[in-house]
């Protein structure tokens, strides 16, 4: 979910309706909005797009200067009026936003409940409201702070009260939130391209800190009620780079970005003398002498980049590496103690189950290296060192480029890890580097073709389902293509192993069904175009992604989409590109909404 709040002088509505708007990636199920106006909270909500809200307030304007906005992805209780938020009590006199859950919100519920309060909605957010009510003496901060003894969970809160006109106050825990400054006007968001438009000066919340705001003045206070002093910081993106550019959606825009973010994930991290040096790494050759374990740690996309990782990182440094899934790992109980390196990938660094990977292996004693995009999320807070991957604000729901560059920092880690470790020559080490600087310029001449990939969607368009194989390296691309073209498309889609194939999967086979087969791996070719040959005699319809000096493929697929040739550890950075774009255009020419594919969010801060 996604949170906008404003304290100042101008009108509430303009400001939080253009916050929300840059917060969609973070759930677009429902969107609402409560203004104080006249001394009188005034309220609107609405399930569906923020359009339904922003619409409806076009010709029924509130005016007023404090207020706060919400854009839902739902956890409890379907999308719905009822559900949206904000919440009020029942003077509406109280109005709260919410992003997470409040996990003691039912007994809280059948207290309220004998107490008389009344539930409109079937969200845990509500409870937050009554509870307000029922604790509120006439100073807002004093409930908030109040209510943090009684709620259980993760959350980031925003409140306004029409008794205290020009306070706002917010809290957090877990949940992101940010503070925007300005001149006689302040701001809180869940992230910060809701602010842009308006100032660039933010702080960060840290958990179970509140802030208390009003037009000229922002206090913020630690989890004990003392004021805290916290640095501001100015943020240098330009508001361009975080809206469209040009392109139709997020997700094309993201895709022609990877060779500028691939180049920037990489080369401003070599020093004068062409070596990798690591922001924030931490790591000296005795730390990495003790390490007997590596686990890499992600969700989603994040988590299809480690397993390329787990290759660079056995194959480099010589160090055994077990990916997982966050939300598996975190209950498996895993062995870990103090010579575990726990590698954790997330894009926006506020997963939830990521977060709490961490915290269970930071407990237990593991040493965390983590590579996100958000510069100062969560997850680099909460880690002992940081990777960040530089690719500028991802904003398509489906990952492109946070994904190559998450796999090309892992390719850095691994280096870097092995030379420190003495596992390889400083000939292959610089070797590597060199033929990585390449990678941006050949994802380039993969673009220029982009378009022919218009037709090969056409082909797929209508099928119910789809394949996708590969070995080695190529079969965890395969994971990452099945997961882009199911996410976006929703053609069923799954990958397989190619070598696995005769097990299982070739009995789904039938006349016309798509198999786009992955053969960007040297080693492993000959092999993959006998599996190309079993499916085809089958009646698939091959699409075949291969390195272009491999032609004699051809004659094996009803198409081939070719990437310049590369080494086999690094093609997965190129074959990933056909894959993405194959998802682009299927999700396109089927009508979908490219960016914000149904039931999914960017950001997934709720277990
Ligand atoms: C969501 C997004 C995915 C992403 C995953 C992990 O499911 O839709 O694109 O890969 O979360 O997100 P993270 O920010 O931790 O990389």
């Amino acid at each position: 979910c996604g949170i906008v709040g404003y304290v100042g002088k101008e009108s509430a509505q303009e400001v939080i309706l253009q916050g929300l708007e840059k917060l969609e990636y973070r759930g677009y199920d429902s969107a609402g909005i409560a203004i104080l106006e006249d001394g009188v909270i005034k309220s609107d909500k609405f399930k569906g797009r923020l359009s339904v809200l922003s619409d409806y307030l076009n010709d029924h304007p509130i005016s007023g200067s404090l207020g706060i906005g919400h854009t839902r992805w739902a956890t409890h209780g379907a999308p719905s009026d009822e559900n949206s938020h904000p919440h009020l009590n029942k003077e509406s006199t109280i109005a709260v936003v919410h992003n997470g859950i409040i996990e003691n919100y039912v007994s809280l519920k059948e207290e309220l409940i004998a107490k008389g309060y009344e539930f409109k909605s079937q969200t845990d957010t509500e409870v937050i409201v009554h509870l307000l009510d029922s604790i509120y003496e006439g100073d807002l901060l004093e409930a908030v702070n109040k209510l943090t003894k009684l709620i259980r969970g993760a959350y980031a809160i925003g409140v306004v009260c029409s008794k205290n006109p020009g306070e706002m106050v917010a809290v957090r825990n877990e949940s992101p939130l940010i503070v925007g400054l300005g001149k006689d006007e302040n701001f809180i968001a869940s992230d910060i391209p809701a602010l842009l438009k308006y100032t660039r000066d933010v702080c960060i919340l840290e958990n179970g800190e509140t802030v208390h705001l009003t037009p000229e003045k922002v206090t913020i206070y630690s989890k004990d009620h003392e004021i805290v002093q916290r640095e501001k910081f100015t943020v240098d993106w330009d508001v361009e780079s975080a809206s469209k550019g040009g392109y139709d959606y997020f997700m094309l825009k993201e895709i022609h970005e990877q060779p500028t973010a691939i180049r920037e994930t990489l080369l401003r991290r070599l020093d004068e003398n062409g070596k990798i040096k690591l922001d924030d790494i931490k790591l000296t050759k005795e730390d990495l002498e003790k390490i007997t374990k590596v686990y890499i740690v992600a969700c989603g996309t994040a988590y299809n980049a480690g397993l390329i990782g787990r290759y660079a990182i056995e194959k480099f440094a010589q160090i055994p590496v077990e990916p997982d899934i966050a939300s598996e790992f975190r209950y498996r109980e895993p062995f870990i103690d103090q010579n575990t390196l726990l590698i954790v990938i997330s894009q926006s660094g506020e997963t939830l189950d990521t977060l709490a990977a961490i915290r269970e292996a930071k407990r237990k004693g593991a040493r965390i290296l983590s590579i996100t995009n958000v510069v100062g999320s969560s997850v680099a807070r909460e880690s002992d060192d940081v990777f960040y991957t530089w690719a500028g604000p991802e904003v398509a729901v489906a990952s492109t480029k946070a994904y190559t560059t998450q796999i090309t920092a892992l390719y850095m880690i691994a280096l870097d890890l092995a030379l420190t470790k003495g596992t390889i020559t400083e000939e292959f080490y610089f070797d590597t580097i060199n033929k990585m600087k390449e990678l941006p310029e050949k994802v380039e001449r993969i673009l220029e073709n982009a378009e022919d990939i218009k037709k090969i969607a056409e082909d797929i368009k209508d099928s119910q389902s789809a394949f996708y194989l590969g070995r080695g390296l190529d079969y965890q691309t395969a994971m990452e293509g099945a997961l882009k073209l199911k996410e976006i498309s929703y053609i069923h889609t799954e990958a397989f192993a190619a070598g696995e194939l005769k097990h299982g999967t070739i009995a789904l086979i039938e006349d016309g069904t798509p198999v786009i087969a992955i053969a960007g791996q040297e080693s492993l070719y000959e092999k993959m175009l006998s599996n190309i040959q079993e499916v085809k005699a089958r009646g698939a319809y091959v699409i075949s992604i291969a390195k272009e000096s491999k032609k004699e493929i051809e004659a094996q697929s009803d198409r081939v989409i070719y990437v310049p040739d590369v080494d086999d550890i690094l093609a997965p950075v190129l074959t990933a590109v056909p894959t993405q774009l194959i998802a682009y255009y299927t999700s396109l020419i089927k009508g979908n909404d490219v960016d914000k594919p149904r039931n999914l969010a960017k950001s997934v801060t709720v277990e």
